[in-house]
């Protein structure tokens, strides 16, 4: 494949990103429809139950007369069953089209490698696997909800240049500046729900939203096993959909749910498992450090973003130790700085 397959595959995954927040639970998926190396219609899956990347990228094409002689770049692999709309497969192979290129397979093992397979039954020419770690990559919380049966989990905290996030008596310190809380607020809209223990609930009223950023608000997740908190704190103004992790049984009332789990088992593993159920694909861990502290230890976690102030608390709870550090990225927002940290070995 070329340079100029690549650049189009680039424009395709840069498509397929408009969708986040929105196309979930179905992946990120962008389409361009090529003509000589123009770029004659794209599209991609804005909204879940809402027409496919394919769909609309053939919809843009002006004349259909070209598309037989023409090259579609599609970042996910083509659906080739019935979900909520006809199957991609069969829309490209009545439209005429005759090459198509693919970056990422259906990480379905059910529907793996079908819509590929129907269109070279068809005599369309399909090659697969352009930019395929860029894919993987674009649609990381989607693949690894297919493939580990839990969400991705994203650890945020803020630290002090001396290593602290809180200090020595819990009382809520602003360790991070103003651009760091943009820069978050964006995560939350990114993220599919937001979870902070019960002494960041108590301590901090945090409301859990992305009011800084536009864009959806995470489903907001809570541990209080005992039903502890202060039913005025923000958490509970039913703003937002809320899910309130506990060893009670409490019935819901509006969108705020209890969730009772069993105190015998491990508390995280029955957490995951009811996000999964929910398909809930992506879960922001905004702390405290004895919540970060547990995933850590558990492995169960793919991201973590911490921000570096330059402050000093001298005394207080230091952050978890990541162990073998695989930086990812690193960036200064404003006096702050942002290291993030992927886990190459996740359970
Ligand atoms: N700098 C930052 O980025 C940052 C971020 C968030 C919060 N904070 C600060 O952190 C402070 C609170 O932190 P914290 O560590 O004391 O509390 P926390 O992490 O907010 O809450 C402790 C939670 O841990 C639960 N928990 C954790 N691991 C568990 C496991 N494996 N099994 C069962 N339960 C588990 C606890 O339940 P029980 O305790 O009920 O058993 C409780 O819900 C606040 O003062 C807040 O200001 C700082
Ligand atoms: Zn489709």
């Amino acid at each position: 494949m070329t340079h100029l397959d690549a650049l189009m595959m680039r424009r395709a995954l840069d498509l397929a990103r408009l969708g986040t927040g929105y196309a979930r639970p179905n992946p990120l998926v962008g389409c361009v429809v090529a003509h000589q190396g123009r770029i004659i219609g794209e599209g991609w899956h804005r909204q879940y139950g809402g027409p496919h990347a394919e769909v609309n990228a053939l919809a843009a094409v002006a004349d259909p007369d070209l598309l037989p002689a023409s090259r579609v770049y599609v970042t996910l692999e083509p659906c080739s069953h019935h979900g909520k709309t006809p199957p991609c497969a069969d829309l490209l192979i009545e439209q005429g089209v005759r090459d198509v290129v693919v970056c990422n397979l259906d990480p379905n093992p059910l529907v793996a490698g079908r819509g590929i397979e129907k269109l070279r039954a068809a005599g369309i020419q399909v090659q697969t696997g352009l930019l395929e770690a860029e894919g993987r990559w674009l649609n990381r919380r989607f693949f690894t909800f297919q493939e580990k049966k839990r969400p991705y989990i994203v650890l945020k905290w803020a630290e002090t240049a001396d290593g602290f996030l809180v200090g020595p008596y819990f009382q809520p310190v602003p360790i991070s500046g103003e651009l760091a809380k943009v820069a978050v607020h964006k995560w939350r809209a990114e993220e599919q729900a937001i979870l902070v223990g019960t002494r960041t609930a108590l301590h901090d009223n945090p409301r859990l939203d992305a009011r800084e950023w536009p864009g959806p608000s995470p489903l907001r997740l809570v541990i209080d096993k005992n039903l502890s908190l202060p039913p005025s704190h923000h958490l509970f103004d039913g703003q937002h959909p809320t899910l309130v992790y506990t060893y009670r049984s409490r019935p819901a009332r509006g969108s705020l749910e209890f969730v009772q789990l069993s105190e015998n088992d491990d508390l995280f593993p029955q957490l995951l498992d009811d996000l999964q159920q929910r398909q809930v694909q992506s879960v922001l861990v905004e702390g405290g450090p004895t919540v970060l502290n547990s995933l850590v230890r558990a492995g169960l976690w793919d991201e973590a973003r911490i921000l570096r102030s330059p402050k000093l608390l001298e005394a207080g709870v230091p952050g978890p130790r990541l162990g073998l550090l695989n930086l990812h990225e690193h960036l200064t927002l404003g006096p702050d700085e942002l290291f993030v940290y992927l886990n190459r070995t996740p359970a």
